[in-house]
This record gives C-alpha cells, sequence and structure tokens, in this order.
C-alpha cells in the first residue's frame, strides 16, 4: 500500500485554518498536523529577526518529531521573512504564502490596488519587490493593519469586535482620486475569516483576494497525484500556548479526538 503524505500547515495562530480547508478540499486522503504557534501571536509585532529565529526553531523541532513530506506556510507574516531561512536550512519543501499583488494587479480595472496585510507584511522589501514586479500600472496602496488579526481570533472565539473598529481597521484600503479602489489583497490568511464582515463594512463594493485556492493549487503541483487511499487522512493540532481552541477546530473539520496539547513554550 501507498504512503500515506504528510503535511504539515504553521501559523501564528487560526488564520492557518482558511488555507488549511482549501488544501485539505482537494487533499482528502492525505494526513494533517495543524500548527498554530499562538503562544507567540501576533506575529506582524515580532521583530523581524525574533520572528526568524523562532520560526526556525520551531520548525526544527516539528521536522524531527513529525517527518513531514511538505510544510505550507500558510502566513505571509512568516513567509515574506523565513522562507530563505527555512529552505537553507532544511530539505524538506515548503509552500509559502505572499501577498497576491500579481493576479490583483492584473484583475483591476481602476488600477488601484490595496495590499492589506500586518505591519510586519507590508513594511517588507519582499512585499515592496512584488509591487515593483508585478504591480502593472497599478497604484498601490500598503495598508499594515495592527488589530485586524487579533480581532480574526476574536470573532472565532465568539467575541466579535464591533462593526466600527472593524471599519477603522479598513477605511485606509479605499481610495478614490477620481478612481476607486477596486481591488484589496488580502495579505493575511486571518483576514478571510471575517470576510462577510469586510464585506459589509465596506464603502465601496471591491474584489477581496484570497490566496488560499492558489496556495492548494500549488501544493497539487508538487505532490503529484495523489496516492490510492480508500479513506480519508487525520488530522492534528498543536497549539503552543498549550491551549487549543476545539469548538474552533471542529468547525475545520478537525476533530477534538486529534488533538494534540503542548506544553506552552
Ligand atoms: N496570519 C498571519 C499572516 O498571514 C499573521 C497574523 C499575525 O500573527 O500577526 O500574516
Amino acid at each position: 500500500m501507498a504512503a500515506r503524505e504528510k503535511i504539515l500547515m504553521f501559523d501564528s495562530g487560526l488564520g492557518g485554518l482558511t488555507v488549511f480547508r482549501e488544501v485539505a478540499a482537494v487533499r482528502p486522503q492525505a494526513d494533517y498536523i495543524y500548527v498554530a504557534d499562538d503562544a507567540a501571536f501576533p506575529y506582524g509585532a515580532l521583530e523581524e529577526s525574533a520572528l526568524v529565529a523562532r520560526v526556525v526553531g520551531l520548525m526544527g523541532e516539528l521536522i524531527e518529531a513529525h517527518r513531514p513530506d511538505l510544510i505550507v506556510i500558510p502566513c505571509n507574516t512568516a513567509s515574506t521573512i523565513v522562507l530563505p531561512d527555512l529552505r537553507r536550512k532544511f530539505t524538506v519543501r515548503f509552500v509559502g504564502t505572499v501577498p497576491a499583488i500579481k493576479p490583483a494587479c492584473a484583475a483591476s480595472l481602476t488600477k488601484r490596488v490595496s495590499v492589506f496585510g500586518t505591519e510586519g507584511t507590508v513594511s517588507r522589501e519582499y512585499t515592496r519587490a512584488l509591487i515593483r514586479d508585478y504591480g502593472q500600472g497599478c497604484d498601490v496602496t500598503l495598508v499594515g493593519s495592527k488589530k485586524l488579526a487579533g480581532y480574526a481570533e476574536e470573532e472565532l472565539r465568539g467575541a466579535p469586535a464591533s462593526d466600527a473598529a472593524i471599519a477603522a481597521e479598513i477605511a485606509p484600503c479605499f481610495r478614490d482620486d477620481g478612481k476607486r479602489t477596486d481591488t484589496v489583497v488580502l495579505a493575511c490568511t486571518h483576514y478571510p475569516l471575517l470576510l462577510d464582515r469586510l464585506r459589509t463594512l465596506s464603502p465601496w463594493p471591491v474584489n477581496f483576494v484570497d490566496p488560499a485556492p492558489a496556495i492548494a493549487r500549488r501544493v497539487v503541483d508538487l505532490l503529484g497525484p495523489a496516492p490510492p487511499a480508500t479513506d480519508a487522512g487525520t488530522t492534528q493540532a498543536i497549539f503552543t500556548s498549550g491551549r487549543a481552541p476545539q469548538a474552533v477546530l471542529a468547525r475545520f473539520g478537525i476533530g477534538a479526538g486529534e488533538l494534540v496539547q503542548t506544553a506552552g513554550r
């Protein structure tokens, strides 16, 4: 019988679940390990060097313990700074998540695009280079939010932020200089968790670009055809705080019986 594929997904918290659900939908027979480094959430507030050291260190332990076939980092804040170090240090294949600037700029009709992510992501040279290389003549506004990833976590845990609080975070994405912003890149995997509210609170309709389907396609491209398997894969969740939110995970199809509670670190 062919060996089962093991895919490890790593985010700072619950945001990566928006990518997990897409990947698991196209690769249902794989075994998944969802890792949330929630002890260090939010990553957006960490210094670059501290973030690199933390993620590289944790990844070494996770690879040693779980021997995954592929690692997905559904986190823009980590991917835009840590991927080169991870690829240098470890031989396992990585799929990162970086702001979807190229497809967003290609699709914009008004040529007014906003890139909405954590303060870390929008300040990175990596993100600026994507705009230089793939901006396609668009006027691109970088909007860093200190709070929205936290609001997304709170929403999932049943304590939603107010409309006014969310509206204040997205307001800078909407520019009107005679031509209005028509495309907003969701450059933080937490933000699609709030998509309905973002749509409702937008001053005018825009196209929100969620990278999750593209990441799922990349995973399938890298892994190739799925090995024959008759039963669905399993999913474990690891939360570095030691406190996995079981009710939330159940909504994403991760069963309580499969949780691994790690000691806080
Ligand atoms: N979900 C993450 C991202 O895609 C980071 C949120 C945070 O930890 O600040 O950037």
